[in-house]
C-alpha cells in the first residue's frame, strides 16, 4: 500500500478565531501561566508521534484493530460488498475524540481493499490547485484521507462536491472573458474524512459522506488489550494487573494507553524491576501524577471550580473558560468528552454541572453509594 502524505501546514494567523482555538491545550495552559499537567494525558499526538514512532503500533489489519466492534462490522460488510461487487469502497466519515484511532482504521481501510491510501489534511489544502493535484493524481479503488476535514476551505469543499458525487472535476481554464471551464473525469476512490468537531462540517459536505460512524471511548478490557499488544511490539514484559493499572488511567483512549506504557517502562528498566505489575505501573503513574481515574490538573481544575465557586449551579462554558484560563473549544473537544463519558460532568441546557461522582472523587463530600460510582471502569 503506497502511503503519500502530504505535510501539516503551520495555521493561518487570519484565520481567528479558529487559530487560535486551535493551540493545543498545553500551549493555552502556558499561556494562562498555570503549572503544566503531565503531557501524556493529552490525547492529541505530538510531532514524534505523527512519525514512525506511532507508526509502529498501528494495526495493520481490520482483525489487529482491537475494540469499536459496531464500527468493525459495518467496514467489514462495507469492505466485502464493495469488493463483491469490484467497486471502490463508498466515501466514510470517521469522527470522535482525538488518539481513538481515526488514522489508523483508514489506513486499515485501504490495506484491506488492497489499494493505496493518500493522506492529507485540511490546512494544507489552501488553494485549489492542493487537492485537484491530489485528486488526479489517484488511481481506481485508492483511498484519500482527510485529517482534520472541518477545517477545509471553502474552495477546497466545492471542488470535493462533483468528486465525490460524479467522480468529476470542473477547472477553470484562462482569465477574464477567455475563461474556460472543462470537465475532468476521475477515477472512482474512497474518500475518508476525520474529524473530533463532526458538528463543523458544512451539511452539503456531510451530506456526499454514504457512512458516517463515530468512535467511541474505550473499555477498560479493550484498553488492557491495547497495552498488552504494545507491550508485546516494544518487548516490555508486563503482567495482566500491569497492564490493568495503565488501562485504568489511559481515558478510554489508545493513544494515551500506549503512552503512559512508555512512561511505566522508562521507571521499570531505570529501577531495573523487569516485569511491570500493577503495583510498579501504580508506583510509577503516581510518579507522574496520573490520577487513579487518568484526570490531570485542568480536570480537577475544571471540576473544583464547578464544585467550590459555584455549589453545583450550572455554569457556562465561556464562564469555565475565563476562570480556568483555558481556552473554551479546549475545555469543549478535549478535556470535556472524558469527563461526561466517566459521570463526572453533566451538560444541562442552562450550563455544566460537576456529578456527586466528581465530588466524591476529589474528596469534597461523603462517599458515594454504588449506584453514584463512575460509569466507566
Ligand atoms: N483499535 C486500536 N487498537 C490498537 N491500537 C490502536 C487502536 N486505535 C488506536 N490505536 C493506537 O492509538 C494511536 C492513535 O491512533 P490514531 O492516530 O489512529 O488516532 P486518531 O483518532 O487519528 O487521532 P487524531 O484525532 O489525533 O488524529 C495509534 O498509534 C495506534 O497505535
Ligand atoms: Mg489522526
Amino acid at each position: 500500500m503506497a502511503i503519500i502524505s502530504s505535510k501539516k501546514q503551520p495555521p493561518d494567523p487570519d484565520e481567528s478565531p479558529d487559530s487560535e482555538a486551535k493551540q493545543s491545550p498545553k500551549e493555552s495552559l502556558r499561556q494562562a501561566g498555570q503549572p503544566i499537567a503531565d503531557k501524556s494525558l493529552n490525547p492529541e499526538a505530538s510531532p514524534d508521534e505523527e512519525g514512525k514512532q506511532e507508526e509502529r503500533l498501528r494495526p495493520q489489519r481490520l482483525a489487529d484493530y482491537i475494540g469499536q466492534k459496531d464500527l468493525k462490522d459495518v467496514l467489514d460488510i462495507a469492505i466485502k460488498a464493495a469488493q463483491g461487487r469490484k467497486e471502490s469502497l463508498d466515501h466514510l466519515l470517521l469522527y470522535g475524540p482525538p488518539g481513538l484511532g481515526k488514522t489508523t482504521m483508514s489506513l486499515i481501510l485501504a490495506t484491506e481493499m488492497g489499494v493505496g491510501c493518500k493522506i492529507t489534511t485540511a490546512p494544507a489544502l489552501e488553494r485549489p490547485r492542493d487537492i485537484v493535484g491530489l485528486l488526479i493524481n489517484l488511481k481506481p479503488g485508492d483511498v484519500l484521507f482527510i485529517d482534520e476535514i472541518h477545517r477545509l476551505p471553502k474552495v477546497t469543499e466545492e471542488i470535493l462536491y462533483p468528486a465525490m458525487e460524479d467522480f468529476r472535476i470542473d477547472i477553470t481554464i484562462g482569465k477574464g472573458q477567455s475563461a474556460q471551464t472543462r470537465s475532468l473525469s476521475l477515477p472512482p476512490f474512497t474518500l475518508v474524512g476525520a474529524t473530533t468537531r463532526v458538528g463543523a462540517l458544512t451539511s452539503p459536505l456531510r451530506d456526499r459522506f454514504g457512512l458516517v460512524q463515530r468512535l467511541r471511548f474505550y473499555e477498560l478490557d479493550e484498553l488492557t488489550e491495547i497495552v498488552v499488544r504494545t507491550a508485546q511490539i516494544l518487548h516490555t514484559p508486563i503482567d495482566q494487573e500491569g497492564a490493568i493499572e495503565i488501562a485504568r488511567r489511559a481515558r478510554g483512549t489508545p493513544r494515551i494507553a500506549n503512552r503512559l506504557l512508555k512512561r511505566v517502562r522508562d521507571y521499570t528498566e531505570v529501577k531495573a524491576l523487569g516485569l511491570i505489575t500493577g503495583t510498579i505501573a501504580s508506583e510509577a503513574l503516581h510518579l507522574f501524577n496520573v490520577d487513579p481515574c487518568g484526570l490531570d490538573w485542568t480536570d480537577r481544575r475544571l471540576l473544583q471550580v464547578l464544585i467550590e465557586r459555584f455549589d453545583g449551579r450550572p455554569v457556562g462554558l465561556d464562564t469555565m473558560a475565563a476562570i480556568t484560563g483555558e481556552d473554551a473549544q479546549t475545555i469543549e473537544e478535549v478535556y470535556e468528552p472524558y469527563l461526561l463519558q466517566i459521570g463526572y460532568l453533566q451538560r444541562t441546557p442552562r450550563g455544566r454541572i460537576a456529578t456527586a461522582a466528581a465530588r466524591a472523587h476529589l474528596g469534597l463530600t461523603t462517599p458515594l453509594s454504588d449506584n453514584q460510582l463512575p460509569l466507566l471502569f
